[in-house]
């Protein structure tokens, strides 16, 4: 069967995965072929050593945030990383272990089922549970090798638990309380950081909203010509990601690709659009991207904290210095739309929010 053809779109309801397994592709099909200079620099291998020699994002240890005369010393590094990298990861959250390891098990549960489990799931309306095979983006951008499972929550709504997945639901609601009180404390900390009270961050409704996803990448064939999901930044506020010891999330770092190293029982956190407009640039929405590998499924469970789409956003922090863009008010809603219709484009959402002068 030639499937570089083309011919195989039924992977957008079905998804990548049912498209590798059932086709037992050697070759992807054209629709996933990036462009050169899109494309991933050398063949990544799965499940690496951690090596601390090499350039790697920084590593936060949150045990003492809590504790009055050691909490600036961690609000200064969450700080210091949110401007240097945009990019960080977080030890000793809080989260039990038990808790991070049932999420990634009954999200791969979610992704193994049969496709026409998952297609019960697939729907346009955002406030619904979603399966979003590759990226269900527009026609004329590359697809993306894999497939995203999204639940719903939102303070102040009567949420639809009952809507999210019978396979994963139970354990994704025990993992969601977990990770919203980590990004309670984060929000915290950096509103703090940013010279204001503890709370008005999360008071201007900025994580009110909550994108649980579950992210499977099926094995690829051709890894080094297309992603498992291409550079972009994430439209929200803050994202609390979890990753299985497979690896492939690559943040950019003075122009290069830097492989984010798996570490056992750790949160990824990345600082998000929304953040960088609110702090006038001060804090660093970064480019990511995720590459596949030949051999292992990946697993990663990103939760998205964002305001409602009805929320305005707009700096906070004065431009007092000139080395930080100036952004000005954007709903979110109006933000969401213009992302959503663009793809996944590095960071081009984020110049509908610049300020013209
Ligand atoms: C995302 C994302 C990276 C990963 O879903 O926005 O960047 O490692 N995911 O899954
Ligand atoms: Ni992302």
């Amino acid at each position: 069967m030639d499937n570089a053809s083309g011919g195989c779109m039924e992977f957008e309801t079905r998804g990548v995965k049912w498209l590798a397994e059932s086709a037992n592709i050697e070759r992807i099909p054209n629709r996933f072929i990036l462009p050169e200079h899109d494309r991933p620099d050398e063949d990544y291998s799965p499940n690496p050593q951690f090596h601390s020699d090499h350039l790697q994002i920084p590593i936060i240890d949150m045990a003492h945030i809590h504790i009055g005369d050691q909490r600036p010393s961690v609000i200064n590094q969450l700080l210091q990383a949110s401007r240097e990298w945009g990019f960080f990861q977080v030890i000793n959250h809080g989260v039990e272990e038990r808790i991070l390891h049932n999420m990634l098990d009954a999200g791969r549960r979610f992704h193994q089922q049969p496709a026409e489990d998952k297609m019960k799931y697939y729907t346009d309306d955002y406030e619904k549970t979603r399966y979003a095979p590759s990226l269900d983006k527009p026609k004329d951008k590359p697809a993306n090798w894999m497939d995203m499972l999204i639940m719903v929550f939102q303070l102040g709504r009567n949420n639809n638990f009952e809507d999210w997945p019978p396979v994963c639901r139970e354990t994704a609601m025990e993992y969601w309380k977990g990770v919203r009180s980590v990004a309670e404390t984060l929000l915290g900390a950096l509103s703090e950081g940013l010279g204001m009270p503890t709370h008005h961050l999360q008071s201007c409704g900025l994580i009110d909203r909550q994108l649980l996803a579950v992210n499977y990448y099926p094995p690829c064939p051709q890894p080094n010509l297309t992603l498992g999901i291409s550079a972009h930044s994430d439209p929200g506020t803050i994202t609390i990601l979890l990753q299985d010891a497979v690896g492939g999330l690559q943040v950019l770092k003075d122009g290069a690709w830097v492989t984010v190293q798996p570490q056992p029982n750790a949160f990824i956190i990345n600082i998000a659009d929304q953040m960088e407009i609110v702090s006038n640039g001060k804090l660093k929405s970064v480019e990511h991207r995720a590459v596949t590998n030949r051999v292992e499924a990946r697993v990663s469970i990103p939760s998205f904290f964002s305001p409602p789409w009805d929320v305005k956003v707009s700096p906070i922090i004065n431009n007092d210095d000139d080395s930080h863009e100036g952004y000005q008010e954007c709903m979110f809603g109006d933000y969401m739309r213009f992302f959503l219709a663009k793809g996944l484009e590095r960071k081009s959402a984020l110049h509908l929010s610049r300020k013209i002068t």
